[in-house]
């Protein structure tokens, strides 16, 4: 084992990990962020996402140990006081969101997207989110919220 610190949602954090451990397990198990879901583990859903200094990364294929300077961002550091920003709420708005299993994952790799790109296009959107599966929805509604949320955040 040996300890890390993490700067997670703003907040410095300390564990102990094993070496070997991924990113998304210790944010679920050490940390209780169970906001991020785990589900392929290969890198092949996007479930995991979260941002790692503002990109969008697989934390089910990011060591733990890897991300030590970094600035991490779960789905918990996205939402403000219990009010949800201009992102998650489009997605609720907009009907983004059934099962919600995927919409962590998604939520995050939109606002990495918006954050480099203020103004997509529908199809800068659609390969952006394309690395994040959805089973439910079949992926209108999540294009609407982005866009939609991209015009909130304009205002
Ligand atoms: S659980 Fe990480 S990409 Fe599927
Ligand atoms: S809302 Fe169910 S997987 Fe996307």
């Amino acid at each position: 084992m040996q300890t890390i610190r993490l700067r997670v949602n703003g907040r410095e954090r300390r564990v102990s990990v094993e070496p070997t451990a991924f990113l998304v397990d210790v944010l679920r198990n050490d940390l209780a962020l169970t906001g991020t879901k785990y589900a392929c583990g290969m890198g092949e859903c996007g479930a995991c996402t979260v941002l790692v200094d503002g990109e969008a990364i697989y934390s089910c294929l990011m060591l733990a140990s890897e991300v030590g300077d970094t600035e991490i961002t779960t789905i918990e550091g996205v939402s403000r006081d219990d009010e949800l920003t201009p992102v998650p709420a489009a997605f609720a708005e907009a009907g983004g969101v059934q099962c919600g299993f995927c919409t962590p994952g998604m939520v995050l790799s939109a606002k990495a997207l918006l954050a480099e790109n203020p103004h997509p296009t529908e199809e800068e959107i659609r390969v952006a989110l394309s690395g994040n599966l959805c089973r439910c929805t079949g992926y209108t509604r999540i294009v609407d919220a982005v866009m939609a949320a991209a015009r909130e955040e304009a205002q």
